[in-house]
């Protein structure tokens, strides 16, 4: 185990930021924390990297506590805050240097790290100009690499894809796969579960402060419904292709609206075979199949009764 936090607790006045987080990071994986806008996620991680001290609870990095020895910690962590911090009238390069060498990196070694972020990170065309004159973007990205030059254990990351174009942030997310199987761990917050749906092994759910479920994507999936939903779009449904279906054990449920079937079928059976057989011999004219999975959309909305982003 790489973190272990225990019942860690941060309140604001009245604010109860984050209320008894249990959180577990293991080495290789990527984790996230996924939580609506308040939910904690940012005051979370700000307490493992040490920027906030916990009112109660306990921190362990590989057994050692973090709270009482921040340093433990600082010297394997790599943070991408949730605001970008650079300078705007220095370059790529000017800004990477600064950070470089607060990480104590100087000379050839610090070049050679430098490009190999301004590479990973596509940068390498306009590392010389201002970064004032930067999109979103591409400072989110100068933003990533300053926090890689150490190559750190740890990478946290929060929020790294907000407000940006479509092709940054595709790119932060195929970064983000690319330093996973070279080994890095990655603790990653959003709000899109999307992404985190994409990237993450393992992922926590944030509201109000507290952890409301936890689990890989098919575990939390699995407090929704063990079963997907395929939709058929058909020209005429008949008594017997639907008699067909139904006689399929692993069809639990079945709804029909006009033309279209719903399906609640097992979630380890591969229906499909048996639509195309079962169409074919009823003489049916299949013209659409569509399997939705429950998302993490639908495992908040049945947790809390809300959309993660209302
Ligand atoms: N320094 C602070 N002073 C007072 N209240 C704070 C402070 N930091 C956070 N809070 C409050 O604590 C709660 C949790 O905030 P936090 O920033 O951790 O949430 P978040 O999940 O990161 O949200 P977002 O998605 O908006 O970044 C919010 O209600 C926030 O207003
Ligand atoms: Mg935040």
């Amino acid at each position: 185990m790489l973190i272990q936090a225990r019942n860690l607790k941060k309140y604001y006045k009245k604010v109860r930021a984050v209320d008894g987080v249990d959180l577990e990071v293991r080495e290789g994986e990527i984790l996230g924390i996924l939580g609506p806008n308040g939910a904690g996620k940012s005051t979370t991680i700000s307490m493992i990297s040490s920027l906030v001290r916990p009112d109660e609870g306990e921190i362990l990095y590989r057994d050692k506590d973090i709270i009482k020895y921040p340093q433990y910690i600082r010297k394997i962590l790599g943070l991408v805050p949730q605001e970008v911090a650079l300078y705007p009238d220095l370059s790529a390069r000017e800004n990477l240097t600064f950070f470089g060498r607060l990480y104590g990196l100087r000379g050839k070694e610090l070049n050679r790290r430098m490009n190999e972020v301004l590479d990973l990170l596509g940068l390498n065309g306009r590392s010389g100009d201002s970064i004032k004159n930067y999109s979103g973007g591409m400072k989110r990205r100068v933003n990533i690499g300053a926090a890689l030059l150490h190559h750190p254990e740890l990478l946290i990351m929060d929020e790294p894809t907000v407000g940006i174009d479509p092709q940054s942030r595709s790119h932060i997310l195929k970064t983000v796969k690319e330093l996973s199987s070279r080994g890095m761990t990655v603790i990653y917050t959003s709000h899109y579960m999307e992404e985190v749906e994409f990237l993450c092994h393992r992922i926590y759910i944030m509201d109000y402060g507290k952890i409301i479920a936890s689990g890989t994507k098919d575990e939390l999936r699995d407090m929704v419904s063990r079963d997907n939903t395929v939709e058929l779009q058909i020209d005429t449904v008949t008594e017997r292709f639907i008699g067909d279906l139904k006689r399929n054990i692993h069809v639990k449920h079945i709804n029909v609206e006009g033309s279209r079937i719903f399906l609640a079928v097992d979630r380890d059976y591969n229906i499909l075979s048996h639509i195309f057989h079962t169409s074919e011999k009823s003489g049916v004219n299949l013209q659409s199949v569509q399997i939705k999975k429950p998302t993490l959309e639908d495992v908040f909305l049945h947790l809390t009764g809300r959309g993660l982003r209302d």
